[in-house]
């Protein structure tokens, strides 16, 4: 019993460390400037064919996660390009464009 609760600890401790060391190996803006900035610039408001200004864009952090994943009008689908964490990584940082 003591040895499955150390066991069970043990990877809960695992865990929380290993999860914050994952997603800070994301470099949002890097991945930003690399795949959004021919059509969104920068700063997020480009707005080369027909890109949404992305600091006026009223879409929540799941709206923009599907948006990149699947696409909308001339802007690609991400999710064979992308993983699941960079497109929620870059979700998160078209919200801190200003
Ligand atoms: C080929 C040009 C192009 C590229 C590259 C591109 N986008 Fe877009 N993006 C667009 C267009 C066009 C729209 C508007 C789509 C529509 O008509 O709804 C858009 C819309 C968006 C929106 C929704 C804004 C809104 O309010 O409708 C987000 C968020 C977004 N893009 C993020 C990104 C991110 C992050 C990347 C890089 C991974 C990216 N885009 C790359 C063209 C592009």
């Amino acid at each position: 019993m003591l040895k499955k609760l150390i066991m069970v600890c043990g990877f809960g401790v695992a865990l929380y460390a290993c999860a914050p060391a994952s997603k800070t190996n994301i470099d949002a803006a890097k991945l930003y400037k690399t795949h959004c900035v021919i059509c969104h610039g920068i700063d997020g408001k480009l707005g080369i064919n027909g890109a949404k200004d992305l600091t006026v864009s009223p879409m929540t952090f799941k709206e923009r996660v599907n948006n990149i994943t699947n696409g909308a009008g001339t802007m690609q689908a991400f999710k064979d390009i992308l993983s699941k964490e960079e497109i929620e990584a870059l979700a998160k940082y078209t919200l801190t464009l200003k």
